[in-house]
């Protein structure tokens, strides 16, 4: 949530730190601002609105300055106003901060400091710690140590830089629950809340930890340990994210863009090591209980991957959204599995956090190198599926999709329940996924588009499936909760019939996944419901395969996939709903990559 940079720079960085926010935007998108050190005094801009709008006001990009900080943000403690706005001054104007994360007893010291006369402007926990440097200085004269003494005053979880005029020379930042990291440069550094920050400035990058704080010149920098003073050594990373990767290429929206590199995320996935992916497949077999966890969309991947493993291994692990993990007891010989692609969402965090500490082994499958959640589990896997910009999740939920695809087939192969044939044959199946993914998206887009454009102005929509289907039905719905603000209800396709069928009539719209017609039992099914919404009068539109001519003669309007796996079946269609919620979003005039009130990475609880 939010996003912070920071640069120190012997040039001037105005347009460089204007650039940084504009490639964190994704991640708060209420209001901006930037503060930098000019001519001996700190100048500070921010106003409401996006990036974009904000400089138009205020002429970000024009500020000078060889050192300063900057922040885009999505409000949490104070609503959306230019004064609550960051960067935030102290009230003697000496000190100026960028904070993501809460600070959680900031109304008792802001009443403490306010009977001490320091007038507030915001409503933000962050101007609290700001003035609290300002009482630190007057009694330390020290930089270093006032921001120490003000670090032991404040409670929560924070990643916070500061600039003053005290120090021309660096950034002060600190790192607690809430991701921040530096970027080294020849002649400048980085500091921000995630590698968007500076990809495009610098690959090598050090993950600070939880208590760790940083003096940053351009030349040098010094991580010590907040509580002991200690220096730390922090080895380097070098990113190999491709800095393409991270721009819109000809694309109109990052959304679409994303969904186009799906092919290629499939690849990446198919390049992870077998030994990695049998490593995990190897901690399930050995777990007395295993859970799947993840939230949003990854507890979507979560209900998909519980397909998986009881039709490739023959085993039930439960999916559990990680929001409501606390309610299962985990103990050592436990396995928690997390999905996150940020890797820094609170609640996933929370959920490991506590089966770490009732003793259970924990893994994951994460997007982005560095993070939380792959620093803190004994085995992850990075996915590599390269920086997803827009808030809502497509090329991430489907790689971390197919690799648990090929995790549970491998479990399968472990446990002697896929015969060798039928392994090798899903081996090649995922081999030609790829390819697969690739035509659908050239075949079928313009398909999809038609329908998108005639049906966008349905308010509620039904979307259905049945088996694996049905949590492909649930994440598709998410997917078009985000981006179109209509409404659209996930449910099992033979749930339909105890209750919620009373709803059908000609405007409610029911779109469902249909099965391969080989995958009989679950075919029969998703018919018979159909046949249910048409005969009450309800539109009935199907994501479907070809040569099922029992189900287009049902259906309203029709995406027709070519054949292929059962493997990789849903997988497509879930791809072709993704494009669904595009273009309907995309006919709305909807704000698709950056949809109101949500941010990409949820720090917050
Ligand atoms: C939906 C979406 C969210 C995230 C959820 C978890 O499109 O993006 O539901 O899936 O906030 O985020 P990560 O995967 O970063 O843990």
């Amino acid at each position: 949530m939010c996003g912070i940079s920071g640069i120190v720079h012997s040039e001037n960085i105005g347009r460089n730190l204007f650039n940084s926010i504009r490639n964190l935007e994704y991640r708060g998108y209420d209001s901006c601002g930037m503060a930098m050190l000019s001519e001996g005094e700190l100048d500070l801009r921010k106003n409401i609105g996006g990036i974009d709008e904000v400089n138009a006001l205020e002429q970000l990009d024009k500020m000078q300055g060889s050192i300063g900080i900057a922040h885009t943000r999505w409000a949490t403690h104070g609503s959306v106003t230019q004064e609550n706005a960051h960067p935030h001054l102290s009230y003697k104007r000496e000190f100026v901060i960028v904070h993501n994360g809460i600070i959680s007893n900031y109304q008792e010291l802001r009443e403490r400091l306010m009977s001490q006369g320091v007038v507030f402007e915001s409503l933000t926990d962050t101007e609290v710690f700001v003035n609290l440097l300002e009482e630190s200085y007057a009694e330390h004269s020290d930089l270093e140590k006032s921001f120490l003494a003000a670090l032991q005053q404040i409670e929560g979880s924070y990643s916070i830089v500061m600039l003053s005029a005290h120090d021309p020379e660096h950034l002060y930042c600190v790192k607690k629950e809430s991701p921040l990291l530096l970027g080294l440069g020849e002649g400048c550094n980085y500091v921000g809340s995630d590698l968007n920050a500076f990809l495009e400035y610098t690959r090598q990058a050090i993950v600070l930890d939880d208590g760790e704080y940083v003096v940053l010149g351009r030349d040098d920098y010094q991580i010590r340990k907040v509580e002991t003073g200690e220096i730390v050594k922090k080895s380097i990373l070098h990113i190999d994210w491709d800095v393409e990767t991270s721009k819109k290429g000809g694309y109109s929206h990052y959304m679409l863009k994303e969904i186009f590199d799906e092919p290629q995320t499939v690849r990446q996935a198919l390049k992870i090591p077998t030994e990695q992916i049998s490593g995990l497949a190897e901690m399930f077999r050995e777990a007395s209980r295993a859970y799947l966890m993840g939230v949003g969309t990854t507890f979507y991947v979560a209900n998909i991957s519980q397909y998986f493993f009881s039709t490739l291994a023959d085993r039930y692990y439960p999916a559990l959204s990680s929001d409501e993990f606390s309610v299962v007891t985990v103990e050592s010989g436990d396995l928690v599995l997390a999905l996150s692609q940020s890797g820094e969402t609170y609640d996933t965090k929370t959920a490991l956090q506590y089966a770490k500490t009732s003793g259970a082994k924990t893994a994951a499958v994460v997007n982005v190198m560095g993070s939380a959640i792959s620093m803190m589990v004994d085995q992850v896997i990075m996915q590599g599926s390269g920086p997803e910009i827009c808030v809502v999740s497509t090329k991430a939920a489907l790689a971390q999709t197919f690799i648990m695809l090929r995790v549970a087939l491998e479990l399968g192969r472990m446990r002697d329940y896929l015969t060798q044939d039928v392994y090798q044959k899903h081996q090649q199946d995922l081999e030609l996924f790829p390819e697969m993914v690739q035509q659908i998206l050239n075949e079928q887009s313009g398909f999809v588009r038609n329908i998108a454009r005639s049906t966008s102005h349905v308010e509620h929509w039904l979307f259905l499936g049945c088996g694996v289907y049905y949590p492909v039905a649930m994440e598709s719905a998410l997917k078009m909760k985000e981006v179109t603000y209509q409404h659209a209800e996930g449910m099992p396709a033979g749930f339909l019939k105890h209750g919620t069928l009373s709803m059908v009539e000609p405007a409610l719209h029911s779109l469902f996944f249909v099965p391969l017609k080989e995958q009989k039992v679950l075919h029969d099914r998703t018919l018979i419901a159909m046949e249910q919404v048409k005969t009450r009068g309800g539109t009935v539109i199907g994501i479907m395969f070809q040569g099922d001519e029992r189900a287009l003669a049902v259906c309203d309007q029709a995406v027709q996939l070519p054949q292929m796996s059962a493997l990789c079946a849903p997988l497509a269609q879930m791809i072709m709903a993704q494009m669904f919620a595009y273009y309907a979003a995309l006919d709305l005039g909807r704000n698709i990559d950056k949809p109101r009130n949500l941010a990409k990475s949820v720090t917050v609880g």
